[in-house]
C-alpha cells in the first residue's frame, strides 16, 4: 500500500544514491509541485540544492514577495529574481494564446539560464512534474492535435546539458498535497489551488500591458480573499478571474462609464481533465462583484463563467 511516509522515506534515499554530492538547480513557481519537489531534494541533499523563483510579472497580488519569504522560512536554499518587465517586454503586442505561451517559456528558459550560469559545477536540473503533466505532455506532443503546450514540461533546452531529476512524476496532485504534509509543509501553501505557468497572461485576453495585469491582479485578489474570507477557498479546485477585450457601458454617479469587462471562475474537479463550474452563493457573487466594481479601478462590469469542461476549458486561452 503507498504512503506518504514510506515514498518521502524511499525517495530520499533514491535521490542520495542518484545525486551524491552534485549540485543540483530547480525552478520554485510558488506552487504545491514545485515547492514539494523542493523540500524533498532539500531534505535529500540540503543546501547542494539551489532554488531559483523567477517573478514573471504574472503572478497574484504580492505573491513574488510573500511566497519568497515563506521559501526562504522554510529553510531553503532559494534565490529570488525579478524579471516581469523583461517577460512584459517580450509580450508586447502579443495577442494570440499559443504565442503568449511560448514567449513565456522561451523567456523562462533564458532567465533561468542565466541564472543557472552563475552557479559552478550544476549537474542536475529538478522539476516538480507531476503524473498528469506526464500524460497532457504526451498527448500534446503526440500525432493527436496540439491542445495547448504546457510550457513546463518538455525538459530542457540543449544548451543545459543536465540530468533531469522529477521525483513526482508517479504521484497524482493529491498524492503531493499528501506528501508535502508529511514532510511538515504549510497546509495553506498546499492547499493552494492550481495556477497555469503562463500565469495572467492567459487570463488577459488579448495583448498584455503592465496597467491590464494590475488590473486584474487587484481583481483577482478581492474574488480569492473572498472565497477565504466565506470560507469557500477549499471547497473549490481553481478559482481566479479573466480580463475580457470588451469595454461595456455602465454609470457612476451621474457619469457615464466605459470600462473593462472581468469574468469570475470557479471550478470543481479532482485533475483538471474535466470540471464543472461551481454552484457558488448568490451572496458571495453579489458581494464580490460589488467590491470589485467598488474597489478597481477600470473596471464596471462582472460575469461569471459558468462553462464546464469539456467542452469549455478552465482557462480562456
Ligand atoms: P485547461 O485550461 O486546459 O487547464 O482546462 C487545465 C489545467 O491546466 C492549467 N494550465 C496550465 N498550466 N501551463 C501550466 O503550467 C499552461 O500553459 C497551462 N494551461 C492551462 C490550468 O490552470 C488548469 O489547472
Amino acid at each position: 500500500e503507498w504512503t506518504p511516509e514510506a515514498f518521502v522515506d524511499m525517495t530520499v534515499e533514491d535521490l542520495k544514491k542518484q545525486i551524491g554530492n552534485d549540485k543540483v538547480v530547480l525552478g520554485l513557481s510558488g506552487g504545491v509541485d514545485s515547492t514539494v519537489a523542493a523540500v524533498l531534494l532539500n531534505k535529500a541533499i540540503g543546501d547542494n540544492l539551489y532554488c531559483i523563483f523567477v517573478n514573471n510579472g504574472l503572478l497574484r497580488k504580492n505573491e513574488f514577495e510573500s511566497v519568497l519569504h515563506q521559501y526562504k522560512d522554510m529553510g531553503l536554499n532559494v534565490k529570488g529574481v525579478d524579471s516581469s518587465a523583461r517577460f512584459l517586454d517580450a509580450l508586447q503586442g502579443i495577442s494570440d494564446p499559443e504565442e503568449k505561451r511560448k514567449t513565456i517559456g522561451r523567456v523562462f528558459i533564458e532567465v533561468f539560464d542565466d541564472e543557472a550560469h552563475l552557479l559552478t559545477d550544476v549537474k542536475f536540473l529538478a522539476q516538480g512534474t507531476i503524473y498528469p503533466d506526464v500524460i497532457e505532455s504526451i498527448s500534446v506532443n503526440g500525432p493527436s492535435a496540439t491542445i495547448k503546450s504546457h510550457h513546463n514540461v518538455g525538459g530542457l533546452p540543449d544548451f543545459m546539458k543536465l540530468k533531469v531529476v522529477e521525483p513526482l512524476r508517479m504521484l497524482f496532485k493529491d498524492e503531493v498535497r499528501r506528501v508535502g504534509a508529511e514532510m511538515g509543509i504549510d497546509p495553506e501553501l498546499l492547499g493552494r489551488h492550481p495556477f497555469p505557468g503562463p500565469g495572467l497572461a492567459i487570463r488577459i485576453l488579448g495583448d498584455i500591458t503592465a496597467e491590464k495585469v494590475r488590473i486584474l491582479q487587484e481583481v483577482d485578489h478581492v474574488f480569492i480573499q473572498g472565497l477565504k474570507d466565506w470560507k469557500l477557498y477549499d471547497k473549490v479546485w481553481q478559482a481566479g478571474a479573466i480580463l475580457l477585450p470588451v469595454s461595456s457601458v455602465g454609470v457612476m454617479g451621474d457619469e457615464r462609464t466605459y470600462e473593462k469587462v472581468v469574468a469570475l471562475r470557479a471550478v470543481e474537479s479532482t485533475d483538471g481533465m474535466t470540471a464543472d463550474w461551481v454552484n457558488l452563493p448568490y451572496d458571495f457573487l453579489q458581494k464580490t462583484s460589488n467590491t470589485i466594481i467598488n474597489r478597481v479601478k477600470g473596471v464596471n462590469r462582472v460575469v461569471y463563467d459558468i462553462s464546464s469542461k469539456p467542452p469549455a476549458t478552465i482557462e480562456w486561452e
